[in-house]
Order: structure tokens, then sequence, then C-alpha cells
């Protein structure tokens, strides 16, 4: 974990070194589908925290009422909201983080990929205006599929001539989330106290949970590792099925994108040692994009093809968007 801790943490501390937005312990943040059942639960986390001065609830519907709503809460936090292309621009300017919760949840029976085909579409557009609104903004993407979402956004970025590799980032905190909840369980541990890195991507094998490397130590019979690691994986289609048809995880993931969007803006306001995994465009591995920059045997294998396709079908769309 030594090793993995040293290397996530400098790129976190390059995204801070050139984030060059607002001041202090101020932060600047937008919510990109800010309506939904993750922007509403996300926006209200993000409201209670001291760390943001500015919150923009950007959606094609909804955002007026939630914003009016969250605007009574008694925080500093200022909540603007914004509905409607024509109203982008303005949600945009002089952010210091971009969230992007905005597009379609799976039902059961569909893989995260079968989202692609409109949430592509979705992330393209967002990111071409962050581009030209806040380009120095940090853009965390939590809208499937990840694994290809954030290849586009990336490809968008550089065809703006704005684009810094550090700055777009997947958010796949809800993986580490529920890999310490589940190991907690089983090992009768404060879940508050337990980590697990999660490497990879975010999607069924391409999910690979560093079980090995859990603090504190624990260890796992092949039978606890096995088991675990297939809960880690189909966490998401187990909440999909759960919710039979009326969307996928919204709270949980509210909570790991407000833990994400607080371990950014920390490292923002000056903050040493921040580490949260991410899916980023790395090099330490065969894949250009990857959660984190350590190569792990037998798994690693298993989530090659996927997140090879994944990769790929992020930059075809991107190519023929351009
Ligand atoms: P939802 O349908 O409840 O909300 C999505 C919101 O996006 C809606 O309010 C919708 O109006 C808005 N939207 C659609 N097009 C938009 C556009 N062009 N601009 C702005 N807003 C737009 O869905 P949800 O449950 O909140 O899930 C959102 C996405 O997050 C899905 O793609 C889902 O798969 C993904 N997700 C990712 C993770 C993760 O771990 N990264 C976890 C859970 C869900
Ligand atoms: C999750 O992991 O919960 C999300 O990616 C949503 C999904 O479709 O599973």
């Amino acid at each position: 974990l030594g090793s993995l801790i040293s290397k996530i943490s400098p790129s976190l501390v390059r995204c801070v070194s050139t984030a060059g937005g607002s001041t202090g312990s101020s932060k600047k943040v937008a919510v990109l589908g800010a309506g939904g059942g993750i922007g509403q639960p996300l926006s209200l986390l993000l409201k209670l925290s001291p760390l943001i001065s500015d919150l923009s609830l950007y959606d094609i519907q909804h955002t007026k009422g939630v914003g009016a709503d969250l605007s009574h809460i008694e925080t500093r936090t200022k909540v603007r909201a914004y509905v409607g292309k024509n109203e982008l621009p303005d949600a945009l300017k002089g952010m210091d983080l971009v969230v992007i919760p905005a597009g379609v949840p799976r039902k059961p029976g569909m893989t995260r990929d079968d989202l692609f085909n409109t949430n592509a579409t979705i992330v393209a557009d967002l990111v071409s205006a962050c581009a030209k609104n806040c380009p120095r903004a940090i853009i965390a993407i939590i809208a499937n599929p990840v694994n290809s979402t954030v290849v586009i956004a990336s490809e968008i970025m550089k065809e703006n001539n704005v684009y810094d590799e550090k700055k777009v980032i997947g958010v796949t905190t809800l993986d580490v989330v529920r890999a310490a909840t589940f190991v907690a369980e089983a090992k009768g541990l404060d879940p508050t106290k337990v980590n697990v890195p999660v490497i990879g991507g975010h999607s069924g094998n391409t999910i690979i949970p560093l079980l090995s490397q859990t603090s504190p130590p624990v260890s796992f019979s092949q039978q606890e590792l096995d088991s675990l690691t297939t809960r880690i994986q189909n966490a998401g289609t187990e909440v999909v099925e759960a919710k039979a048809g009326a969307g996928s995880a919204t709270l949980s993931m509210a909570h790991a994108g407000a833990r994400f969007s607080f371990a950014v803006l920390e490292a923002l306001s000056g903050k040493e040692g921040v580490v949260e995994c991410g899916y980023i465009a790395s090099r330490e591995t065969e894949f250009s994009y990857f959660a984190t920059p350590l190569l792990f045997g037998k798994l690693i294998e298993k989530a090659k093809k996927e997140l090879n396709a994944n990769i790929q079908s992020g930059l075809t769309f991107a190519k023929q968007y351009l």
C-alpha cells in the first residue's frame, strides 16, 4: 500500500498546484445532473460542507426546486440553480470542481456498457461546455460507463487544447466504500476504520479490489477472497436488482461522490497526503486509463478485454463526435 499511496498522492498534489482556481478553503463546485437520483442527495451533502463557498446546480430539469429547497439550509454555501442548455455556461464559470452524475442509470438485465449510447453524448456535451467555461476545473465523472465516459471527456478537453490529465477523473469511490463495508462485515471490524484500495476500472471484472492490501491488515481464506471479490464486483448489480427497475445506487453514490469531492477540495485547499482511488489517464500499466498505477496479476488478465474495449469505445465515439 505504501507504494500505491506514494504513486497516487503526487498525482493529486499535481492537480492542486495547477488548479489556479479560487483561493483558500472556499471552493466553487458545480453538480451537473443535480436534479437526479444521485444529484439531489450529493448536492445536499455538498451544501453541508464548510469547504464549499458556492454550489452550482445544473440539470435539464428540477434544479430550480432543488436549489430553492437546499438554499434554506443554514450553512454558508451559496446555492444557485441553473436549468437547460442556455444556462449551462453560467453554471460553470469560475468552478474549481465539476461533478457529473448526469445520465441514465441501469435497469435489471443491463450492463453499464448498455448506457453508452445515451450517456456518451450527455457527457460529451457537458464536458465541451466545461472546456469553454471552466477549462481549469477538475472534472469528476460519475456517469456510466465510467471506463469510457472518462476517455470521451479527456478527448474533448484535448481537442479544446485544455487537457490536463490529472484533472479528468472517473469516480470509483463507491467501489472503495463497498469494499470497506463488506470486509468490515465479514471480519467484525469498524467499517469507518477499514480501507481497501480498488483499482482497474468501474464495471464487473475491471473492478479489482486489493484485499491483500486491506488496512488494518487482515487475513482471508481463499474462499473469503473469492466471495468478497465477487460481491464487490457485483455490488452495483445487487442494488439495480433490489431497486427492480427504479434505477441504480443513488444514496451510497451520493456519499461516495461527496467523499471524493471533499478529498479533492481538501487537496486543493492545501492539505497534504490526501488519497482516494480514481480512474485516470495512466502510464503505469498497459491500459491508457486505470484507477491506480499498480499491476496485479490474475485479476488484471480478466479485466484486460473489457477495459480495453471500454477505452476503445470512448475513443471511437470521441473521434466521431469531434
Ligand atoms: P437519474 O436518472 O436519477 O438522474 C440523472 C439526471 O441527469 C436527471 O436529473 C436528468 O435530468 C439529468 N440529465 C440527463 N441529461 C442531462 C444533460 N444533458 N444535462 C444535464 N443533466 C442531464 O440517474 P442517477 O441514478 O442519478 O444516475 C446517474 C448516472 O450515474 C448513471 O449513468 C449511473 O449509471 C451513474 N452511476 C455511477 C456510479 C459510479 O460509481 N460511478 C454509481 C451510481 C450511478
Ligand atoms: C454502481 O456501481 O452502483 C453504479 O455503477 C451503477 C450501476 O449501474 O451499477
